[in-house]
């Protein structure tokens, strides 16, 4: 019997092709000041972008809004070809999808390191708590901490607690990682071990976005750096390009300040 058309699988001849976060100029606004203008960004499956630019130029903003923690006033914003809705069941469906890492850990101080990893799965994915528990278990030995899995969030250094953060994103199985500034608050030996941690995940092929000023990171762990100012991306390009030849004065100036700190 010749299948009919409702037995054959429709299968999308180039998933690749559709990129992991696709912004289309998104314009917002906090009052009179224009905050992201015209915002195009489109990054593929498996790419590690890194953000640089001076403090107010819209970084985090723009983080924000890739999840919808901050609504855009007119663009688009889709993540794996799905356009964020503004609100519903389907938005917090897609912000799942996007796990993001602040600067600050925000972990629950009252809920232990396993806790604090099994939670979300359990509430908003309704797995069951061995099941909950032994991902979060993988995920901590992933970053290196299974063995701080019973305590609490203040008897573990700041290095230790993003790692955690990170565990409890990862825990979500997100599409997308997001990092604002994971490292700005560790003292400087914390650093690699959080910087270690997020090259791994790029290795192992996630789409991460990131916010930092670490140099060493943007240059051996991303496909692409963006440089924005004053709402806008004045720049995008390779890594080795950007830091070696960077087109703009503004992109100059910025290097000029942290290249030489
Ligand atoms: N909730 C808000 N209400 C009003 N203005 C805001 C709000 N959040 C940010 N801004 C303003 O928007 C601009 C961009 O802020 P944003 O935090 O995105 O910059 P940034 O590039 O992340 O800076 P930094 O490097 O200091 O973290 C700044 O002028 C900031 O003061
Ligand atoms: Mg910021």
């Amino acid at each position: 019997m010749e299948p009919t058309g409702s037995d054959v699988k429709e299968v999308d001849p180039t998933p690749s092709a559709v990129p992991m976060i696709s912004m289309q100029a998104v314009n917002k606004h906090f009052g009179s000041l224009h905050v992201l203008k015209d915002i195009d960004l489109e990054v593929d499956r498996g790419q590690v972008i890194v953000v640089l630019g001076p403090s107010g130029s819209g970084k985090s903003t723009l983080c924000r809004t890739i999840n919808r923690l901050e609504p855009i006033d007119s663009g688009t914003i889709a993540i794996d070809g799905e356009i964020l809705p503004s609100e519903g069941k389907k938005l917090a469906q897609l912000r799942s999808d996007v796990g993001m890492v602040f600067q600050s850990f925000n972990l629950f101080a009252h809920k232990t390191i396993l806790q604090n990893v099994t939670l979300a799965p359990m509430k908003v994915r309704k797995k069951s708590k061995a099941e909950a528990r032994e991902k979060a278990m993988e995920l901590l030995e992933r970053v290196g901490i299974a063995n701080q899995a019973d305590k609490y969030p203040a008897q573990l250094s700041g290095g230790q607690q993003q790692r955690v953060a990170i565990a409890r994103s990862l825990a979500m199985n997100p599409k997308v990682m997001l990092f604002d500034e994971p490292t700005s608050a560790l003292d400087p030996e914390m650093i690699n071990e959080v910087l270690n941690v997020m090259t791994s995940l790029a290795a192992d092929g996630m789409t991460m976005l990131v916010v930092t000023h670490e140099m060493g990171f943007a240059r051996g762990a991303a496909n692409r750096v963006v440089f924005m100012d004053g709402g806008a991306i004045v720049e995008s390009a390779e890594p080795s390009q950007f830091f070696t030849n960077p087109q703009t004065d503004r992109a100059k100036d910025f290097l000029g300040k942290i290249l030489h700190h």
